[in-house]
């Protein structure tokens, strides 16, 4: 059901300035950045291996993130497990009674479908699951 680690998310009020230790003095590789509208975040993608670091930055002060951001300041957000039916794991996390954030799959402008299981349920611990549609099929 799961597949691996797909990333761990970190909360950081600057992007830009947060690199400077993640990929200028750790050496882990920038992939990508976008602004994720619907959670308020601008996000940047930085590689390790087979698995990625997401460092969140809020950019809307009603923001989920932005609240973390101002109750906890900077840290360790979500960890993401990839799997390879998200439907699946989800009726089987109900069936375990484990409380969900999102009961049924959000889907990502890019064709991913992601939810997010309540912390209360995983030891404090925000976990996402992700599945790539798009790469389904593909022999990776
Ligand atoms: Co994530």
């Amino acid at each position: 059901m799961i597949k691996k680690v797909n990333h761990i998310a970190v909360v950081v009020p600057d992007l830009d300035a947060s690199m400077r230790f993640w990929v200028e003095g750790l050496g882990l590789t920038f992939a990508y950045k976008e602004h994720v509208a619907s959670q308020g975040v601008d996000v940047a993608f930085l590689t390790v291996g087979e698995s990625k670091i997401e460092l969140l930055q809020p950019t809307d002060n009603e923001s989920g993130v932005a609240r973390y951001l101002e109750k906890k300041g900077s840290g360790m957000h979500h960890i993401c497990f990839e799997v390879d039916n998200i439907e699946a794991a989800l009726a089987r996390l109900k069936a375990a009674e484990v409380q969900l954030i999102n009961a049924t799959p959000v889907f990502g402008s890019d064709g991913r479908k992601f939810a997010f299981i309540h912390p209360k349920s995983a030891n404090g611990v925000l976990v996402e699951l992700y599945e790539l549609v798009a790469a389904k099929n593909a022999a990776t």
